[in-house]
């Protein structure tokens, strides 16, 4: 497997964030799937950098962005939003990059005890992803968007909040 690393995200990764995400596959997995705007963008990008709810992790593979692994924490739960450039997807890097991510958490949120990804049900890519990752499924969920959707969950032991 090729082998990538972390690293912050910063302003200057912008451009690269609105590419990825504008990336037709990645549009068609996620909840919102119309095209996002510069403008859009610009202001989101901006408010996630500026919050400490917000952990943006940058994804490199020979120096260069690949992909990326973001975690929003609300009161008890880090929720993950992650993607990989066209040309890397395939290789088996989906759940490498979750396991990378997963490890940066205690060292950033040290309340949250857990971590839940949101997948369309056709996304089949990502649902694996997790499951190789060491997450759970969670059945019957009563959310209003939960048809179209599966929730994957995992706990991090306490032991790890350090
Ligand atoms: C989700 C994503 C990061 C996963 O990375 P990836 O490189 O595509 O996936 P991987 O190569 O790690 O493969 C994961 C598993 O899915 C399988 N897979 C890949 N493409 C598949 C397909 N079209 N149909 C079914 N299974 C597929 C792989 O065989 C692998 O399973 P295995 O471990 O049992 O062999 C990537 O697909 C992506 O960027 N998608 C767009 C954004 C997105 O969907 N993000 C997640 C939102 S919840």
């Amino acid at each position: 497997m090729l082998s990538f690393r972390l690293r912050p995200a910063t302003m200057a990764d912008m451009k690269s964030y609105l590419d990825l995400a504008n990336d037709p596959f990645v549009r068609k997995n996620s909840v919102n799937s119309s095209t996002i705007t510069i403008e859009e963008h610009e202001k989101w990008y901006t408010a996630k950098l500026n919050t400490a709810n917000s952990l943006l992790l940058v994804m490199e593979i020979h120096e260069a962005f690949a992909g990326q692994i973001r975690f929003d924490v609300d009161e008890e739960t880090a929720w993950i939003d992650y993607s990989i450039r066209p040309e890397y997807r395939g290789q088996g890097l989906g759940a490498a990059l979750l396991q990378k991510g997963i490890a940066e958490i205690p060292k950033l949120f040290r309340k949250t005890v857990q971590i839940a990804g949101k997948v369309k049900k056709d996304n089949l890519p990502s649902a694996k992803a997790f499951l190789k990752a060491g997450f759970h499924e969670v059945e019957n969920l009563t959310d209003t968007d939960a048809s179209n959707l599966r929730l994957f969950c995992k706990t991090i032991p306490l032991r790890n909040l350090v």
